[in-house]
């Protein structure tokens, strides 16, 4: 398996391994990143998924480029769209995802990382999107999840340009949530911490207004939050949450 998927604690981490290619994404390993991520679905235990690269070097160098080479038309097309498809899922995961990104983020690699939730890189974190070096553009969501991210200028700069941006400035253009000096999978679990106490659904109900502010016109937005602040108010959390406030305890929240 070039992708492991091992609970610590109250987290999934799924791992890219295949440091010797720098966890570069063939078409099996994006399958089993779909078939991680459903798992993931499907565990009502885990209330983060961190997303990490095995070895000291890469987070994930991008598509294949020995495998793309060899697809015809109809094969590239095919797997621009199981990329795109695979990396949805982490949009409608019941969780929030943290991509730990420990070195190299390229071309698909960066892909992957956009479509987490969050993002905290160390100090060793190289992100691009290099497609044009080789003729071609990106195919795993990038040109549509990194202007939403960052703006469409330095977007559009990073995509036309190919350029490498080092962990400073991705942190300083908005790419990343935190720069990490440590132990990036500890830092991974503390980040989220601050939010993984919190009820489930809660959090979904806030994701789920989030990512429809991308998609919609602000008033059919603010109608979109309303109804999803009413269901967060209907549940037995809200209940719980408000009475602890009233009686100046903590909140004991039970995912309901
Ligand atoms: N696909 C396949 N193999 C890759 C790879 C990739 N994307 N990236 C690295 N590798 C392999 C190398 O071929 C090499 O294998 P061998 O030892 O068998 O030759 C091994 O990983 C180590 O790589 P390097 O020797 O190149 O390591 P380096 O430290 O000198 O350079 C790097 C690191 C700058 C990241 C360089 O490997 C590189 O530029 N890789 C390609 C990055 C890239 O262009 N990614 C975009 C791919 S296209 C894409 O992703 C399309 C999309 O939108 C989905």
């Amino acid at each position: 398996m070039a992708v492991t998927l091992k609970r610590d604690g109250d987290f999934a981490v799924l791992t890219l391994d295949r440091p010797e290619a720098l966890n570069a994404l063939s078409f099996a390993i994006i399958g089993q990143i779909g078939e991680a991520l459903d798992a993931v679905a499907e565990d009502r235990t885990a209330r983060a998924l961190l997303i990490t690269g095995a070895g000291d070097k890469a987070f994930c160098a991008g598509a294949d480029i020995k495998e793309l080479r060899s697809r015809s038309l109809v094969d590239q097309k095919r797997g621009a769209e199981l990329g795109q498809r695979v990396f949805a899922k982490l949009d409608d995961l019941p969780i929030a995802s943290v991509a730990l990104v420990n070195g190299y983020a390229f071309g698909g690699g960066m892909e992957l990382a956009l479509a987490c939730t969050f993002r905290l890189a160390s100090a060793n974190a190289k992100f691009g999107l290099p497609e044009v070096k080789l003729g071609l553009i990106p195919g795993y969501g990038g040109t549509q999840r990194l202007p939403r991210l960052v703006g469409e200028g330095r977007a559009l700069e990073m995509i036309l340009s190919g350029r490498t941006v080092d962990a400073g400035e991705a942190e300083r253009m908005n790419l990343v949530n935190k720069l990490i000096e440590d132990d990036l999978l500890e830092a991974g679990k503390a980040f989220a911490s601050t939010f993984t106490r919190y009820s489930l659904p809660v959090l979904n109900f806030a994701r789920r207004a989030v990512q429809r502010a991308h998609d919609l016109p602000l008033h059919e937005g603010l109608r979109v939050e309303a109804e999803l602040s009413t269901l967060a108010y209907r549940t037995a959390d809200a209940e719980e949450g408000m009475e602890a406030f009233e009686q100046k305890r903590k909140p004991e929240f039970r995912d309901a």
